[in-house]
């Protein structure tokens, strides 16, 4: 209990030092006056990363998720093509890989089995290797050229939490470094960047704060559900991804995360009044597409679950219960978005009496392949 200090389990601990974790994942980085970024241990040659052509993210689980965001905003940001693959899968699929190839290796504990192997595989091939990793002096650390390392501290529960949102917090600040360097991103972008990158920690306090009272009735009310669908789109698809394995990980309810663009080839089927149906919904340049799904969900008796933008009177006639977010640039609301489905996760695992820290079958670090 001591080491819970007072929360009932690790997750929820976990969750609530989230604030904290993205600050430390900032600090001595993020130069607010400068609008700049510098590592301690990613530190390749001006040259080597002015040319590099092509990027491979790789990962397992929860971190593949954070692999899925860094696409977008290293190839919207930087203009690079970008590849995700989970790792057990780019070992045998053998990608065109040169010298001028850079392998982001993600992982919270450094030992996962699939992506170190993944990562030799790079490495003899003739990649230069990267890793965004939590854990200092892991395998995967030991290995790469260069680390960023997410300060976000212990994390004992199996469910990952605030190791997934200091990685996204690594991936906009590699993504500022690399941008400001490689000229793709001004010195007006950098600004308005930094200071809203700045301003995540907070924001996040502030759904904590603000929404567990209307979360945990939320979760209480589903908490009989066997089946839920998330939907997301663009920059967010990857959140619903993270949201559906959240709940089945801990409360062992089957979900399933889908972009929402795609409900309409298959998952559309399933939707009956027993199927709640958990959209990300914040104002952003989807916000009509979302708004249309929303609606399909409906006209089929669906319960909607939105989560949504501070303000939006809109989304209340629409979805059955709202969860709100602070507003932000879209490339920072998948953090935000995650912190309320952790939390419905955790409440729905804990009526349900699951044992949250120790799901069945889980291990916290996978070193087998
Ligand atoms: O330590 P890693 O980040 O490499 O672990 C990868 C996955 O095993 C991990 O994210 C797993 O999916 C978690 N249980 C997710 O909550």
């Amino acid at each position: 209990m001591a080491e819970k200090q007072g929360y009932r389990h690790f997750m929820l601990k976990e969750i609530y030092e989230q604030k904290q974790a993205i600050q430390e994942t900032l600090l001595g980085r993020l130069d607010r006056d400068t609008y700049s970024v510098s590592f301690e241990h990613f530190n390749f040659e001006e040259k080597y990363l002015k040319n590099i052509n092509r990027i491979f993210l790789v990962a397992c689980g929860t971190a593949y998720h954070a692999c899925l965001i860094g696409k977008f905003l290293l190839e919207d940001h930087l203009k690079i093509p970008c590849e995700v693959d989970i790792g057990s899968e780019f070992r045998y699929r053998n990608p065109p890989i040169d010298r001028d190839t850079l392998l982001i290796a993600i992982s919270q504990s450094g030992e996962t089995a699939d992506t170190l192997a993944a990562l030799r595989e790079a490495k003899k091939k003739g990649a230069k290797t990267a890793a965004i990793c939590n854990v200092l002096g892991s395998t995967i650390t030991r290995e790469v050229d260069g680390v960023v390392y997410t300060h976000a501290g212990p994390e004992i529960g199996v469910a990952s939490t605030k190791a997934f949102t200091s990685q996204l917090t690594a991936l906009y600040l590699i993504t500022l470094n690399m941008g400001i360097l490689r000229e793709s991103i001004d010195l007006a972008e950098a600004k308005n960047f930094t200071k809203e990158l700045a301003r995540i920690p907070l924001m996040v306090k502030n759904i904590l704060d603000k929404e567990i009272k209307n979360i945990k009735e939320i979760s209480h009310k589903y908490s009989k559900k066997t089946d839920f669908l998330y939907l997301g789109r663009n920059i967010n698809y990857p959140i619903a991804l993270e949201g559906a394995l959240k709940l089945k990980e801990i409360s062992y309810i089957h979900a399933e995360g889908y972009p929402a663009g795609e409900m309409k080839h298959g998952p559309i089927a399933l939707i009956d009044e027993d199927l709640p149906v958990v959209v990300i919904a914040n104002k952003s340049a989807v916000y009509e597409k979302i708004l249309s799904n929303i609606e399909e969900v409906k006209a089929r008796d669906g319960k909607v679950i939105a989560i949504a933008t501070e303000g939006d009177q809109k989304i209340k006639e629409l979805a059955d219960d709202v969860i709100y977010v602070p507003e932000t640039l879209d490339i920072f609301t998948p953090i935000l978005n995650t912190i309320p489905l952790q939390l419905i996760s955790y409440y729905i695992a804990r009526n349900l009496g699951c044992d949250i820290d120790q799901p069945r079958n889980l291990a916290k670090s996978v070193t087998v392949e």
